[in-house]
């Protein structure tokens, strides 16, 4: 057998997602070089509809990177969300309760600007790579094997970083009798939708129905995003566009409002599911984003905390190389798990609270605390700052 081509980097990155390529960006303009393997095209990763929401200090964040200015432009900015039940919408105004704001800006515009920035250094990530193998880990020397065209490279480095989502390969390289796991699995999914039709809404809607959860999001004043609660087994051929938007007109209903309508342009359905493993850290090996943790999407979560791993992760490797101080470093895993968990908390949260648990012996109890639990809400502004606090974001490391 042939014998791989040897390269050489300062920190190897699998996955070319918004963690692969938002770590990569922020190493390049610390000075510290970089690859980026990715097993998909470049289309492919830019094509793939996920997130809405980026928090305050994310934003904040993207723009001191040079990553700003379509945000800036093209972003929207929304002061608050409303809560829905029993065919009532209540504002939740996050300005007017703790002076913060969130931005509607999609993973995918997020993923164009990355790629935009990476072009433009003439850095673009390794695309159609196969076979990513990270290997040497408790060693000084890891490095990362692959195959691309055909051909067999081993990508040494100082660093291998794992931002290849939750199917990736670096996190089952990690020996399972070294890592824990903590996993939750709910039954329901969501179908997602984008449509071509302005928003009915200026804010985003988070509505609990008899029927299951409904959310009006957006992408622009043009395109719509709206998501319905469903069987967690159910097929999209089951959901014809007429279907869809009766049911979201349903559960989305109030006296003297209307959802407008417009052709769908993109549906599927997702599964929800809660993710923890840990440490995020093995030997010279990090995790980022999805590849360590994965949150049910109703928080707006699963971006933004990948976004601070990233911060987090490539303050720590810019600590080690400027100055030798691995302290960062070390300090990683247990700093970025804590997180991750004040994150699973508020997604597990809002998860509880919106969604339907049909099928189990206390759906119909559960149901009238939910009901409870919103009522109160809406009428303590303490509760409603404490919501508002944790929507808007927990704080963001600042880049080194
Ligand atoms: P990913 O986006 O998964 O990127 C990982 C990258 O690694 C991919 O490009 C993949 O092709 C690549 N890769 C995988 N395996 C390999 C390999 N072996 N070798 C090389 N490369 C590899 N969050 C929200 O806040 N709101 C939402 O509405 C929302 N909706 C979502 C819908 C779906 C279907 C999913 C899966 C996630 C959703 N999320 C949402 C979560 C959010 O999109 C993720 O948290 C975010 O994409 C994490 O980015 P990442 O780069 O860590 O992982
Ligand atoms: C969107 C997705 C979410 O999970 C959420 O909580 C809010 C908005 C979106 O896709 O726009």
């Amino acid at each position: 057998m042939s014998e791989p081509t040897i390269l050489r980097t300062q920190v190897g990155i699998i996955g070319g997602g918004p963690s692969g390529l938002l770590l990569s960006h922020l190493l390049r303009l610390s000075g510290i070089d970089n690859t980026v393997l990715e097993l998909r095209d470049r289309e492919y990763t830019v094509a793939r509809v996920r997130a809405g929401v980026l928090e305050h200090d994310a934003v904040d964040l993207l723009t001191s990177a040079g990553l700003g200015e379509r945000i800036a432009r093209e972003g929207l900015k929304h002061q608050g969300i409303y809560l829905q039940f029993a065919g009532e919408r209540h504002h939740v105004d996050f300005s007017e309760l703790i002076d913060r704001d969130i931005w509607v800006y999609g993973q995918q515009e997020v993923m164009k600007d990355l790629i935009a920035a990476h072009d433009a250094a003439g850095t673009p990530a390794r695309y159609e790579i196969s076979d990513a193998q990270p290997q040497d880990l408790l060693t000084d020397a890891p490095s990362i094997r692959y195959t691309e065209n055909g051909e067999k490279f081993e990508l040494r480095c100082d660093f291998v970083v794992g931002a290849d989502g939750f199917h990736g390969v670096a996190r089952p390289s990690i020996p399972a009798d070294q890592s824990a796991v903590h996993e939750r699995e709910y039954h329901f999914a969501w179908l997602g939708i984008l449509a071509h039709v302005a928003p009915s809404t200026d804010e985003l809607i988070y509505s609990l129905h008899e029927r299951g959860f409904a959310m009006h999001s957006m992408r622009s004043n043009k395109v719509s995003r709206l998501y319905l609660q469903v069987e967690p087994d159910d097929d999209i051929e089951n959901w014809s566009d007429d279907r869809i938007w009766d049911e979201l007109d349903i559960r989305l209903r109030v006296p003297g409002w209307q959802l407008e309508r417009g052709e769908i342009f993109e549906k599927s359905i997702t599964p929800m599911r809660s993710f923890v493993s840990e440490p995020m850290s093995y030997g010279r090996m990090h995790l980022v984003g999805d590849a360590a943790h994965i949150v049910p999407p109703t928080g707006a979560k699963g971006l933004n905390q990948a976004i601070a791993d990233v911060a987090l992760l490539h303050n720590g490797l810019v600590d080690h190389f400027r100055s030798g101080n691995s302290a960062g470093l070390e300090a990683y895993s247990a700093t970025s798990v804590e997180r991750v968990w004040k994150t699973q908390y508020f997604s597990t949260y809002m998860t509880r609270m919106l969604h339907r648990f049909h099928g189990t012996d206390d759906a119909e109890f559960d149901y009238q605390v939910q009901l409870g639990q919103l009522r109160q809400l809406i009428s303590s502004r303490h509760a409603m700052a404490a919501l508002a606090e944790l929507y808007t974001g927990l704080p963001m490391p600042k880049l080194h």
